[in-house]
């Protein structure tokens, strides 16, 4: 079964086609937004609305250009319906049910975070349920214990911010741009030592979840204060403590809830699980305890069209369809299904 994905959620448009049953994809395109939205330091919602309407058909073209094919061969339709920007959400869906109104294919709406988590097993044909999820976006900050396609239960989250948004954050403080987080980590992995100490992103009382706010309050208490020395802070030493102490409580609770549940394998996907560091210390502390880690190729980790193929094409193999009157979900959940 081939599907086509559409993913419009935030400030990237992708189109994505998957070999649903053969785990393949055959083309994955993304039509970025970063150049709108650096002027302003984040994302614009009215202005990501307005370029997916543009880019939606091209990024569809350009999928079915990649792969061979046109739209007869495809079997189906996934789209992304939440959570995410209403009016971008919108977009997609109008799309969807467009193309799949006009090419009388069957469609079903998918929750985004649901692609991320299950988006590592494009690249591992060996990586069978169960395993447990690391979710790390720019809204998400989850572990989760995948059981099935569309079996999952949330073990911990953020009680706060989400990792990528603390990255977001930190970058503006600094002054490196937009998307923050693959400017911090180009920033610290040029750095050569541990950086400056910062509080980890965990809960003071030591409880469960992850807590971004005290450390984006912390790194901005030390370069304000920096300022107003007038001196500039050594970015790099503040990203690479930044960073360590964003990374390290997500890398000892993933091991820690998948050795406490029984779960052999260990899996991160969103758009913070591109982080070197992430990926570095994961692997090395799954390994220490005897854990499988899978990790999608950087690509796959980011918002796509592919996952939201592969995510909606399982549900499509097991017959389920959504209704037209399918609306947007703009703040599902990570266990939640659009209806
Ligand atoms: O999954 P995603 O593409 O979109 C959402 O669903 O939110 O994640 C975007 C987030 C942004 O906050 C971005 O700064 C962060 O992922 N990100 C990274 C890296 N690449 C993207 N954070 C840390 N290190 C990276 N290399
Ligand atoms: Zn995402």
């Amino acid at each position: 079964m081939i599907v086509l994905g559409l993913e419009s959620s935030c400030d990237e448009t992708g189109a994505g086609l998957v070999s649903v049953k053969e785990r393949r994809v055959l083309a994955n395109v993304i039509a970025s937004q970063h150049a709108i939205h650096v002027q302003y330091g984040g994302v614009v919602p009215e202005l990501a609305s307005r370029e997916h309407l543009v880019n939606l058909k091209p990024v569809v073209d350009a999928a079915l250009a990649q792969a061979g094919l046109t739209l007869a061969q495809v079997d189906g339709i996934a789209v992304t319906a939440g959570p995410g920007l209403a009016g971008c959400l919108h977009l997609g869906l109008s799309a969807a049910k467009a193309l799949a109104l006009g090419a009388g294919l069957p469609w079903v709406g998918v929750n985004h975070l649901e692609g991320h988590l299950l988006a590592a097993q494009l690249e591992h044909p060996d990586l069978e349920f169960p395993y447990l999820a690391l979710v790390v976006s720019g809204g998400h900050t989850s572990l989760l214990e995948v059981a099935g396609p569309f079996e999952r239960r949330r073990i911990d989250a953020t009680l706060d911010d989400a990792a990528g948004e603390a990255f977001d954050k930190v970058a503006k403080l600094l002054e490196l741009g937009f998307p923050g987080g693959p400017a911090v980590d180009a920033l610290a992995g040029g750095h050569a030592g541990a950086g400056v100490s910062f509080p980890q992103a965990s809960p003071k009382n030591g409880g469960p979840g992850f807590s971004y706010s005290g450390l984006k309050t912390a790194v901005r208490t030390h370069v304000e204060q920096a300022r107003r020395r007038g001196q500039e802070p050594d970015k790099a030493a503040v990203a690479a403590g930044f960073q360590r102490a964003a990374i390290e409580p997500l890398v000892r609770k993933a091991v820690e809830s998948a050795l406490a549940l029984g779960l052999g394998t260990v899996v991160a996907g969103g758009g913070v699980a591109a982080n070197r560091l992430l990926r570095v210390e994961l692997g090395r502390a799954c390994a220490a305890a005897g854990l499988a880690c899978r990790l999608s190729s950087p690509a796959l980790c980011a918002d796509n069209g592919a996952m939201i193929a592969y995510a909606g094409g399982l549900r499509l193999l097991a017959g389920q369809r959504s209704p037209w009157a399918l609306g947007i979900h703009p703040s599902l959940d990570e266990c939640g299904t659009p209806c």
